[in-house]
């Protein structure tokens, strides 16, 4: 992968993403040396303004949120590279007129027709917008063509399909970066390498030894002010069918080597078809679903969900979600995966846990001996730290008492997850984009759920806020003698 000289055309340049996330990727890029020589950003936006007001909001963005300290030295060097151009999605002129500043911009910083295209915009204007480039030239380029897309990426099996075909109208499948942050996330990214460099590691990870593996992103936040999007979505599509997906499949890839980007996608294409399905009338044996209502987070008391600004106070949508997942493959055969995921709980945490089967429990020496389960645990964010925990004898009092080996990195001097997947996509390596298989797989092993959900097939349970989420949970991993960690 060569970085080329390129046009990066945004479209989404005024909303939250951009500020938050996007702006401050771009510039940790430029302070790394990793941004190709030229490059031109125009930034698209409904309203109107200067093309010096749009930088100073750039800069804003940075200051706010920029993981590193705005430097003065180059800063305007960067800043200069944006452009802005007002646009209304639906009218032609918009598309003439962007086009002849993105000529422009190229003649002018000697840039080849390379144009990467973002759209952070809601999924109702990507038909719009990638029938309109293909239409008028814009997309047409000598050079290469790539379209990074935002979640969420349909909101059930047909709209996924729907919207992947209006893409591919204008690109191909290799031009289509589908983007999951979680697929960006540093421990995320180097998980399978790591495996690959520790022979303990891959000895721990053998199936032979684990009993059972636990995925969980727990959040402390509530709907916030996107209760309009949320309200509709539910953790199931908001979380699960991307985010906890592309984890299980990146948990259980267990891939022979160094592999190219193809293989990588066929093997977890392979995975993701190896699930067991869940039939809709089976649902409630495997999934639980809760929604929070009012409670405290660090002692601050929180609304339920249904008083929150704009959720309908009779809503049934998920805030919470459990499931047991079986991949029935050689390597996982008869491992449960449980994954859940859920809003206004007690904490932030991403992280994998790996639960070792407890030999020890059946030799006759120790049988009197409480041990305690090895655990291996990959924290993915907030904070990145790998782990161990092992039984340790304490010598006065003769017991067994667990301790951890740790190693945990600041997350500070890591990348984050957009500056990672956009560096990545600027040269074309789509290793951690999802296939379209993968999401098409994912929504179709999810549609009965969905339906089930929607059917009301299964209760919803309530759990306070600033709790690990609904009993039924715990329950859901005491029928197999196994509790959350
Ligand atoms: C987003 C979801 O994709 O991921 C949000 O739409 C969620 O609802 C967020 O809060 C969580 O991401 P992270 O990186 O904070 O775990």
């Amino acid at each position: 992968w060569i970085m080329q000289d390129m046009t990066f055309i945004l479209f989404g340049a005024t909303g939250d993403l951009a500020q938050r996330k996007l702006f401050p990727a771009l510039y940790n890029l430029f302070l790394d040396g990793k941004m190709p020589v030229s490059i031109s950003i125009v930034g698209l936006g409904r309203y109107y303004c200067s093309n010096e007001f749009f930088q100073s909001k750039v800069e804003k963005a940075l200051r706010l949120y920029s993981r590193r300290a705005v430097q003065t030295s180059g800063l305007q060097d960067f800043l200069t590279k944006f452009r802005y151009f007002a646009f209304d999605a639906t009218d032609r002129g918009s598309y003439l007129n962007l086009f002849e500043l993105i000529k422009n911009r190229e003649n002018e910083l000697d840039i080849p027709e390379n144009r990467l295209f973002y759209l952070s915009v809601a999924p109702k204007l990507v038909d719009v917008i990638t029938s309109n480039l293909y239409a008028n030239g814009i997309s047409q380029t000598l050079g290469w063509k790539r379209i990074i897309v935002e979640k969420p990426f349909g909101s059930d099996l047909k709209s996924a399909q729907q919207l992947n075909d209006t893409l591919s109208k204008a690109f191909s499948e290799k031009e289509i970066y589908r983007i999951d942050h979680y697929l960006g996330k540093p421990m995320v990214q180097s998980f399978e390498t790591l495996v690959l460099a520790n022979p303990a590691l891959e000895a721990l990870l053998d199936h032979k030894q684990i009993s059972n593996v636990q995925i969980t992103a727990s959040e402390t936040v509530g709907v916030e002010t996107r209760a309009d999007y949320y309200d509709q979505a539910g953790a199931l599509r908001d979380m699960v069918q991307n985010h906890l997906f592309q984890l299980v499949m990146m948990t259980a890839l267990h891939l022979p080597g160094e592999v190219t980007t193809k293989e990588n996608e066929i093997k977890k294409m392979e995975i993701i078809e190896s699930l067991r399905p869940i039939l809709k009338d089976k649902v409630y044996l495997d999934v639980v679903r809760g929604q929070y209502e009012s409670g405290a987070i660090l002692d601050t008391p929180v609304a339920g969900y249904k008083e929150e600004p704009g959720v309908n106070d009779s809503s049934m949508n998920d805030t919470y979600f459990a499931a047991r997942l079986y991949i029935d493959n050689p390597s996982w055969n008869g491992i449960p995966i449980y994954i859940r995921t859920g809003k206004r709980m007690d904490k932030k945490s991403t992280r994998i846990v790996f639960e070792l089967k407890n030999k020890v429990e059946e030799s006759n020496v120790l049988q009197t001996e409480e041990i305690t389960p090895n655990l291996l645990t990959f924290e993915i964010s907030p904070n990145e730290s790998i782990s161990l925990r092992v039984n340790m004898k304490n010598p006065s009092s003769n017991r067994f008492y667990p301790v951890y080996m740790n190693h945990s990195t600041n997350s500070k001097d890591q990348p984050e997850a957009y500056e990672l997947l956009l560096f990545d996509a600027m040269l074309g390596n789509k290793t951690f984009f999802a296939h379209w298989k993968e999401v098409e797989l994912s929504w179709k092993w999810i549609q009965p759920i969905l339906e089930a959900f929607q059917e009301d097939m299964l209760p919803l349970y309530p759990y306070p806020a600033g709790s690990t989420g609904p009993e039924a949970a715990n329950q859901l991993l005491q029928s197999n003698q196994f509790n959350w960690w």
